[in-house]
C-alpha cells in the first residue's frame, strides 16, 4: 500500500512539475508577431522620447558625442570604466591613423558589493585610489609630452543627464548600486574630488556610457558602426541620430549633422513583453520596482534570479528537489547567470554539470536526471525570451535609423552575456534573422566588441582633450 501511495504522489508531482513548466513557457512565448510588435513598440518609444524630455519611458540621452573616433587620434589617454561588479582603468598610447593603438595596459578590480550601497565618497575614493596605483604604474613606453596633464575618459554606465561632454548628473543608479546622495549630482564633480583627495593631477575630458564607448570603439575599427548593445550585468543601447531628428535638441546643429544618443532601453516597457508572475515578484522586490522592466527580462543580473524564482516554486509546489525545499534556494541572488549559462550548456548525457552545480551552490546533495532535465528547460526558457527581445530590440533601432539603402550596417555587441553564454547570442543572432528575413539581416552585422567601451573612452578623452588644437597646429 506504501508502495502504491508512493507511486501516485510522484506522479502527481510530475505532473504539478509539467503544469507549471508549461505555464511558465506559454507565459514566455515570443513568437515573431510578438517581436514585430515589441520591435515597432521600441521604435515609436524613440521618437517619443526624442521628441520632448520625458516623453517616453526611453529616456534617449544626448550624449554630446557628435564625432565619432576617426583614427587620427593621438596620444597618452586613461580612461576608467565603472558599470558593473568589475570596474576597469586603462592607458592607450594612440598613434594616429597608420599606426593605431600603440600600446594598451588595463587593470580589473572588483568591486566590494557594500561600496555599491554605502556612500558616495566611499565609492569614488575607491576609484580614485585604484586609478592613482594604476598611474604610479605607468612605464616608459608611455609618452606624455612635458608639461601636459593627463586626461582621462569617464565610462559611466547609469542614466546620466549630461550638460556637456564632460559633466553630467546622475538619474538614477541601476543595476544593484543604490547611493542615494549621488543622484542629482555631477559624476565628473564626484570623480574629479576624489583624484584630488589622491593627490593626483588629472583632468576628466569625456563623460560617456558603457554603450556609447562601445559605439566610438566600434567605429575606430570599423566605419559601418552605427549602434552600440550592452548584453552583461545591465543592458542598453547607443546610436546614432541625425541631429534635426531631435526635437528636444535647442543647441547648436553639430557640423558632422550627427549626434549619438545614449537609449538608456533597459527602462523599455510595452504592453508586449511577456511579463510572468515571477516577473513581477522580482521586480516588486528589487532596489528599483517598476524601473528597468526591459533589463530585468533581458540581462545578466536578472537571468539566473528569475531562474532561481521558478525553481523555487517548483520545489515548493511540486517537490522538484524532494520532501524538503533547499533553504539556499531560499536566498535572493543566490544563483548567478554564470552558473545557469554553465547548467545550460551541459551537454552530459547525465548532465552532471546541472548535478554538480545543485550540490556545490544550493546543498541539494543528489538530484534524479529528470529533475535536472527541468532545471535545463527552465534555463532555455527563460535565456530565449532575453535572447529573442534583445534580437527584438536591435530590430527596433534598424527601424528608426532606416537603414534600408545602405549595404552594410554594423552593430557593436558587448558585455558578459552576450560573450560568455553562447545559447543566449546565438539566439539572439537566429532570431535577428528571423525578423529581419536572411535577405535583409545579410547586410546588417552583428559582431563582438570586446571591450570597445574603454578603448572608445581613451578616444573621446582624446578627441575632447584640452590640447587638441595644439596637436592640430
Ligand atoms: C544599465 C545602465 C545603463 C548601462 C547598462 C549596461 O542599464 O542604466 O546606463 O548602459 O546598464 O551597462
Amino acid at each position: 500500500a506504501l508502495v502504491v501511495r508512493y507511486r501516485i504522489r510522484s506522479s502527481s508531482r510530475w505532473a504539478r512539475v509539467a503544469a507549471l513548466l508549461k505555464e511558465l513557457e506559454e507565459r514566455c512565448a515570443t513568437p515573431v508577431g510578438k517581436l514585430r510588435q515589441v520591435a515597432d513598440a521600441m521604435a515609436v518609444e524613440m521618437h517619443a522620447g526624442l521628441a520632448s524630455e520625458g516623453g517616453s519611458k526611453l529616456k534617449m540621452l544626448i550624449s554630446y558625442v557628435n564625432n565619432l573616433p576617426t583614427g587620427e587620434e593621438t596620444g597618452l589617454f586613461y580612461a576608467l570604466d565603472l558599470g558593473g561588479t568589475n570596474f576597469r582603468v586603462l592607458r592607450v598610447q594612440l598613434g594616429g591613423k597608420e599606426r593605431r593603438v600603440l600600446k594598451q595596459e588595463f587593470e580589473e578590480v572588483s568591486i566590494p558589493p557594500l561600496l555599491m550601497v554605502g556612500g558616495s565618497d566611499e565609492l569614488f575614493d575607491f576609484i580614485a585610489s585604484a586609478l592613482a596605483k594604476f598611474v604610479a604604474s605607468e612605464g616608459e613606453d608611455f609618452h606624455l609630452p612635458v608639461g601636459r596633464q593627463r586626461e582621462i575618459g569617464f565610462t559611466f554606465s547609469f542614466p546620466v543627464r549630461q550638460t556637456s561632454i564632460a559633466s553630467g548628473t546622475l538619474i538614477k543608479w541601476t543595476k544593484g548600486f543604490n547611493i542615494d546622495e549621488t543622484v542629482g549630482e555631477d559624476v565628473v564633480a564626484e570623480l574629479t574630488r576624489a583624484i584630488e583627495r589622491q593627490g593626483l593631477d588629472m583632468r576628466v575630458s569625456a563623460l560617456i556610457n558603457d554603450t556609447v564607448g562601445t559605439l566610438a570603439g566600434g567605429r575606430y575599427h570599423d566605419n559601418d558602426v552605427v549602434a552600440a548593445v550592452i548584453l552583461g550585468t545591465g543592458t542598453n543601447a547607443a546610436y546614432v541620430e541625425r541631429a534635426h531628428a531631435i526635437p528636444k535638441w535647442h543647441g547648436l546643429l553639430p557640423k558632422s549633422g550627427e549626434m549619438v544618443i545614449n537609449m538608456e532601453w533597459g527602462n523599455f516597457r510595452s504592453s508586449h513583453l511577456p511579463l510572468t508572475d515571477y516577473d513581477q515578484a522580482l521586480d516588486n522586490d528589487s532596489l528599483n520596482p517598476s524601473e528597468q522592466i526591459f533589463e530585468k527580462l533581458i540581462s545578466g543580473m536578472y537571468l539566473g534570479e528569475i531562474l532561481r524564482r521558478v525553481l523555487l516554486r517548483l520545489a515548493k509546489e511540486a517537490s522538484l528537489f524532494g520532501e524538503n525545499v533547499p533553504p539556499k534556494l531560499e536566498i535572493p541572488f543566490m544563483l548567478r547567470t554564470p552558473v545557469m549559462s554553465a547548467m545550460h550548456h551541459d551537454t552530459s548525457p547525465d548532465l552532471k554539470v546541472v548535478g554538480a552545480k545543485l550540490k556545490d551552490l544550493l546543498g541539494i546533495p543528489s538530484t534524479s536526471l529528470k529533475a535536472r532535465k527541468v532545471v535545463v528547460q527552465i534555463c532555455d526558457t527563460v535565456a530565449r525570451r532575453g535572447a529573442r527581445l534583445a534580437a527584438a530590440g536591435v530590430a527596433g533601432i534598424l527601424k528608426k535609423v532606416g537603414r534600408e539603402s545602405v549595404a552594410r550596417t554594423v552593430v557593436a555587441m558587448d558585455g558578459g552575456l552576450y560573450e560568455h553564454y553562447t545559447i543566449f547570442r546565438e539566439c539572439l543572432q537566429a532570431t535577428f534573422e528571423e525578423m529581419l528575413g536572411a535577405e535583409a539581416a545579410a547586410s546588417v552585422v552583428i559582431k563582438l566588441a570586446n571591450d570597445g567601451s574603454g578603448i572608445g573612452a581613451a578616444l573621446l578623452a582624446a578627441s575632447h582633450s584640452q590640447y587638441r588644437e595644439l596637436e592640430q597646429s
